[in-house]
């Protein structure tokens, strides 16, 4: 298993979110079904964002893809691709995200560590990562790496957890952020980087979504 660029050794972090994903993938989808019903929003502006910036000859880099909801939302919205690669910390959640795949020798699911990206070589059109960020350390910095791999004019398009607007909810979701290995994302850090083109919240505000666009090459 290929875990990181530079060590064999998995940080404490992915070790962490590892076993969590380990116990949690057959309940995964069903979860994920009923988050994405209250979190329609984002969820409707990446269909949108799929099938206006994803067209033959794109090259798309998956942060975290899980059970492969995104894989899904390519062959539904934007099937016209030109390869896909996902990188994941769970052999289990990837397995299921294989099966939706189909056998599709565009898609590239590879276990593996999304926050060291210096064994990935390519550039990417599109890099999208949704629900990561809230189980990292330094989620910022995860985004700035996949900024780096983009293209010019790509996109990239990120989905996370954020301190929702209702006091009741967010002591809930606090206290559960412990056994989950999550905790809501600082936005600010990530709000001061470069070319961000969108920045919105939905669900009382536990879901935010950012999008920035690389700088087109000059003519
Ligand atoms: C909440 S799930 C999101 C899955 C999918 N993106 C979605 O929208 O349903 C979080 C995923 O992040 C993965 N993960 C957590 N830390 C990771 C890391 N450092 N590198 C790669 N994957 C990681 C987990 O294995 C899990 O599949």
């Amino acid at each position: 298993m290929t875990l990181r660029a530079s060590s064999a050794q998995p940080s404490a972090e992915v070790e962490r979110t590892r076993r969590l994903y380990h116990r949690v993938a057959p309940l995964y989808d069903g979860f994920r079904i009923l988050w994405s019903r209250w979190t329609r929003p984002a969820e409707q502006a990446l269909d949108d964002l799929f099938r206006e910036r994803i067209h033959s000859g794109v090259r798309i880099l998956e942060l975290a893809p899980g059970t492969g909801i995104n894989v899904e939302r390519l062959l539904r919205c934007a099937s016209g691709f030109e390869s896909y690669l996902g990188i994941d910390s769970s052999e289990e959640m990837l397995a299921r995200a294989r099966k939706k795949a189909h056998g599709d020798a565009r898609i590239e699911l590879r276990t593996g560590d999304a926050t060291d990206l210096r064994a990935v070589a390519e550039s990417f059109d599109f890099v999208v990562c949704t629900w990561l960020l809230s189980h990292l350390d330094a989620p910022a910095d995860t985004v700035r790496a996949a900024l780096s791999k983009l293209s010019p004019a790509g996109t990239a398009a990120f989905v996370f957890f954020t301190k929702p607007t209702d006091a009741l909810l967010r002591r809930v979701l606090e206290r559960l952020g412990g056994p989950l290995r999550y905790r809501f994302v600082d936005t600010e850090p990530i709000q001061r980087l470069p070319n961000l083109e969108r920045f919105e919240s939905c669900a009382a505000g536990m879901a935010t979504l950012a999008v920035f666009r690389a700088p087109a090459a000059p003519t």
